[in-house]
């Protein structure tokens, strides 16, 4: 099978751009990371790409802030000039308006830094803290007109421990998105939807809890 061709949308960090560039080198992997693109040039991202020999560019937003529309039509021409057949956005900081979402419907996958439907939006990690739940963690879904609502394609869960803060939460949580986004990466580009095991994520054994119930 050739491996789908994917882009990669981000606004900042990259490291979830460095495990799906790592997960695409093994042999075997669905697909290939082929173009990564920005909203902001100072992405830390976009070195990431060029270290990698991937093809990267900046679509600034700010001079078009005013007009999403020519934006997104900025995006959209070069997802079709580079041949992308899938889109990864990881830590792309811009809401899409229905012509993105909808042009690429079911070829656009988010990661998302809570168990979705829990805490949508920012600041996930302080409020998981705030909200005193005992399960916090990531998801992978599908892009739809809905922010952070479309369809999962796999999930990881951490325990919330006494001691956390919300840097260190957002560590261990970090470590799962880049364990399960090139996971759901490799399921979707192989038509394999709904075969993510969620039982892998339970793998590990959980540390001790330090409260008694
Ligand atoms: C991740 O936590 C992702 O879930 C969220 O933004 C962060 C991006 O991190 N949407 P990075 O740029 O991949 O390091």
């Amino acid at each position: 099978m050739t491996p789908a061709r994917v882009a990669v949308l981000i606004s900042g960090r990259g490291s979830n751009l460095g495990a799906l560039l790592d997960a695409a080198e093994t042999p075997g992997y669905p697909a290939r990371i082929t173009l990564v693109l920005s909203n902001r040039p100072d992405a830390a991202g976009l070195a990431v790409a060029a270290g990698r020999g991937v093809a990267a560019q900046c679509i600034d937003h700010r001079p078009l802030a005013h007009d999403r529309a020519a934006h997104e039509a900025a995006i959209h021409a070069a997802l079709l000039e580079h041949g992308i057949d899938l889109v990864c956005l990881a830590g792309y900081m811009r809401l899409l308006t229905p012509f993105l979402v909808g042009t690429w419907a079911g070829r656009m996958l988010n990661v998302h830094p809570s168990l979705l439907p829990a805490f949508p939006g920012l600041d996930t990690h302080a409020r998981a803290l705030a909200g005193g739940v005992k399960l916090h963690g990531c998801t992978v879904h599908l892009i739809t007109d809905q922010m952070d609502a479309g369809p999962i394609l796999a999930q990881a869960a951490i325990p919330v421990l006494p001691s956390d803060t919300e840097a260190s939460l957002a560590a261990r949580v970090l470590t799962q998105e880049h364990r399960i986004y090139p996971e759901a990466l490799r399921l979707h580009a192989s038509g394999l939807n709904g075969a993510y095991d969620p039982a892998a994520s339970l793998a590990s054994p959980l540390p001790p809890l330090a409260f008694t119930p």
